[in-house]
């Protein structure tokens, strides 16, 4: 039991910097590249309607099992189960998302890099050099073969995922108040400021408005199951679910944090950013005419290919592209300082070590697990499982498979193994504050959310196989 651990555990310092930090790990590519790709595979506006609902159905209570979780077990990923059950063997659970967000951490870091990459092309006009527009049909040839080049060559991306990993270690070493917090309350309001200015330079566009139709028009003629699980997938990756994350901030959260509030302040600023990349980017591309192919939104042509080809035709390229990959590069960087504390916390707890020590034990591995997946995406096509380069192996058997495990497994255990009333007395800050949804929270615990979350799992096992 390591209630030393506990006792001495750092807290963020305020309201701000828990909602800052928990909104930065939620935030993240996930919003600005899978998001819209998702809504136009999905039907647009069917998709946003469904989507807003999962996150309410599923998102929030799961989120609300996390972080009671995290709060009062005071620990890591694992950790929390061993304080909160020292004799049973729950804290196995803990190692699958310990496990998923080592693995995400892998591939994700890499995708990172090339956002810092692109966003120093943008600023040294690199990025536009020789640049050839498209022409309808071309489908943005010129970007399109920049990228597949840049993130099939050796030594360039592994580069950038270097510079990534140091970024995020100074930014750990620092600690939670200091690094953490400090990085989360700064970087979080920039990203929103610059996300209006896109949305404004967006809708004044001619044309905007066939997009915003399309963003915001239902056509539920669309809607049918793939929808919905799509929709519940998306949530799901969007509010860092079933990956530790949240547990091991909550750990950080002090005792007068109110969850309730928290979980819907979080689920609502990540829903609003998503929501302003559809206004973002649907009336961009309609206004272009760039939508005349259907994989044109797919997530890293969207940002790497169909984005730069819209600043071009806009004008004022290199300031709006380096703006955007600005964008891209914090909404990154703060997941992946989430992703990474999740090990840091682990190492440090369940090893008795120092931050600075755990900081270095994470990364030095990670430098070969991101550089195996960089690789693996062309430059050595050898290095495959089942058939798939390492990067897509490990992003479908991390967020398909391990993500919903580690959350059902979480469900589980807060509804049904923890005492029947754990989660009114998380709600309630153990009584201090009115918690009236505390029943219904418990309820879609306890029944409906491990039954939609075994769903995703069944319709993406099946789907793989
Ligand atoms: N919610 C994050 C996103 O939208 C998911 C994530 C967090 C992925 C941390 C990796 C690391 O991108």
């Amino acid at each position: 039991m390591n209630s030393n651990n506990e006792s001495q555990r750092v807290k963020f310092g305020t309201k701000i910097g828990v909602i800052a930090a928990t909104v930065g790990s939620a935030i993240g590519l996930g919003n600005i590249w899978r998001f819209p790709s998702e809504a136009q595979a999905n039907g647009g506006a069917a998709f946003l309607f469904v989507y807003v609902l999962c996150v309410f159905i599923l998102g929030i209570p799961v989120m609300l099992a996390e972080l009671s979780l995290g709060r009062a077990g005071g620990s890591d990923s694992v950790g929390n189960f061993k304080n909160l059950t020292p004799k049973s063997r729950w804290w196995i659970a803990g190692t699958i998302g310990l496990l998923a967000s080592y693995l995400i951490l892998s591939f994700y870091m890499v995708v990172a890099g090339w956002t810092i990459e692109y966003l120093f092309d943008s600023l040294s006009g690199d990025l536009y050099d020789g640049y050839i527009a498209a022409t309808q049909d071309q489908e943005n040839a010129f970007f399109a073969s920049k990228m597949a080049n840049y993130v099939s060559s050796t030594w360039n991306p592994l580069l950038w995922t270097l510079v990534m990993i140091v970024l995020n270690l100074i930014v750990l070493l620092k600690g939670v108040q200091k690094g953490i917090e400090k990085m989360s309350n700064v970087l979080m309001p920039m990203m929103f400021v610059l996300m209006v200015i896109f949305c404004a330079v967006s809708l004044s566009l001619p044309n905007a408005s066939e997009g915003v139709k399309f963003f915001l028009h239902p056509d539920f003629s669309k809607l049918d199951i793939n929808v919905i699980l799509n929709a519940l997938g998306q949530a799901f990756f969007s509010l860092s679910l079933g990956m530790g994350i949240l547990v091991t901030y909550a750990a950080y959260y002090p005792k007068t944090t109110k969850l309730g509030q928290t979980s819907v302040t979080v689920a609502m600023l990540d829903f609003f950013m998503a929501f302003l990349m559809g206004l973002v980017i649907f009336p961009a591309v309609m206004s272009f005419g760039l939508n005349n192919n259907e994989t044109q939104l797919e997530g890293t042509t969207l940002v790497f290919v169909t984005l730069p080809e819209i600043f071009a035709h806009m004008g004022g390229e290199r300031i709006w592209a380096s703006l955007f990959f600005l964008l891209l590069a914090v909404a990154a960087i703060t997941s992946t300082i989430s992703i990474t504390e999740v090990s840091v916390a682990f190492i440090r707890d369940r090893c008795r070590v120092s931050r600075t020590k755990a900081c270095w034990i994470v990364m030095i591995p990670l430098l070969i697990t991101s550089t195996l997946c960089s690789l693996s995406l062309g430059a050595v096509p050898g290095i495959k499982i089942a058939g798939l380069p390492l990067f897509d192996a490990l992003d479908n058997f991390a967020t398909n498979l391990l993500l919903p495990l580690s959350a059902l497994a979480i469900c589980i255990y807060v509804g049904w193994v923890l005492p029947r009333d754990f989660i009114h007395q998380q709600l309630s800050n153990f009584g201090t504050i009115p918690a009236k949804s505390a029943p219904l929270v418990a309820f879609l615990i306890r029944f409906l959310s491990p039954v939609l979350i075994t769903v995703i799992l069944v319709a993406k096992l099946i789907q793989m196989l």
